[in-house]
């Protein structure tokens, strides 16, 4: 581990308190750890300073609280411009910045943080704020691996945190995928939602049978993702075809009863483009492969 930066754990300052950066805090005080917050609105430093957090009056004086430093802010040239006076206070520090951002962002900030001697980690909370600070709350993170080793048991306090490699722009790429992908998920309960409303189901009963209907797909993807790994589709969970077949199901359904049929309407779209890039007796993970790379591309 480098002699270079502070790994006495257990200190950290939070920069910005917004509803993440709050939670955040609260998760730090609630994980026993130390710490220090600043917010340019100082009156919604008072709940957490009630709590035990200390206060800093100034940026400078919340860097050089802490061995860890996490920013949360709307944009990260918000955080450039608070940091940069404070550039120098940073080194030998490691910076978590849990700014939503791209991956190029990402790459900046951490070389301006190696620029001034400190460790940089990029960092996105998957799970918005609602189960911060317990066991299920999704944390990524990217950048040096030591940095993170060196403050996991801290950054825990967060909740499921998890090191995905050493290039800082990962946490930012996995952000928008897993953004993406939720919004998927949630796109197809709502138009289930809409459509056992039709028949008058109650809506949380339905919500309790499509969890338990989860494990099933979270299955999937795993097997898929090695299907797309291998450049090979079998159809042991149905053919392009076959599901391109129950999806027409699935949009007549929602026309007879009365429903916009966009949600259904885009997956027919992406297993009609599958089907027609050569795929109809392929997996249905296949689609996957005309997203990548196009639907004019046959499969060798
Ligand atoms: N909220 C979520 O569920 C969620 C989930 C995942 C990721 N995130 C990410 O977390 C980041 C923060 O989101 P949020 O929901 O906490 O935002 P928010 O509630 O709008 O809070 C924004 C924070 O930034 C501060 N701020 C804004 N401009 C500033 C400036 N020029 N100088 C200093 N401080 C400034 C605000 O200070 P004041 O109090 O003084 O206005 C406030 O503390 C975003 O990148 C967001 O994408 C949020």
């Amino acid at each position: 581990m480098s002699e270079n930066f502070m790994y006495d754990g257990g200190t950290v300052s939070v920069i910005g308190l917004g509803h993440m950066g709050t939670r955040l805090a609260q998760a730090f005080l609630a994980g026993g750890v130390s710490t220090t917050v600043w917010n340019r609105t100082a009156a919604k430093a008072d709940a957490l300073a009630a709590r035990g957090a200390k206060r800093a009056t100034t940026v400078a004086e919340a860097v050089s609280s802490a061995s860890v430093v996490v920013v949360c802010l709307p944009e990260y040239d918000t955080v450039r411009a608070l940091l940069e006076p404070v550039g120098p206070d940073l080194a030998g520090r490691v910076l978590v910045n849990l700014t939503s951002g791209t991956p190029e962002s990402a790459r900046l900030m951490s070389r301006w943080a190696a620029d001034h001697g400190a460790g940089y980690l990029d960092g996105a909370a998957m799970s918005g704020t609602r189960l911060v600070g317990g066991p299920d709350a999704l944390f990524v993170f990217s950048g040096a691996a030591e940095a993170f080793a060196g403050h996991r048991t801290t950054l825990v306090s967060l909740g499921n945190a998890v090191h995905l490699g050493d290039d800082p722009g990962l946490a930012a790429v996995y952000d928008t995928a897993l953004f993406g992908l939720a919004w998927g998920a949630l796109a197809g309960f709502y138009h289930a939602l809409s459509l056992v409303g039709v028949e008058d189901v109650d809506p949380a009963a339905f919500a309790e049978v499509a969890a338990g209907h989860m494990p099933y797909v979270t299955s999937l993807m795993t097997d898929h993702a090695r299907q797309v790994q291998q450049d090979r589709y079998p159809a042991d969970d149905g053919t392009v075809q076959v599901h391109a077949a129950a999806m027409q199901h699935l949009v007549d359904a929602s026309l007879a009863g009365g429903l916009r049929t966009d949600v259904p309407e885009l997956m027919r779209s992406l297993l009609e483009r599958a089907e027609a890039a050569g795929h109809g007796a392929d997996g249905m993970a296949a689609v996957a492969r005309t997203i990548r790379y196009g639907a004019q591309r046959v499969r060798d």
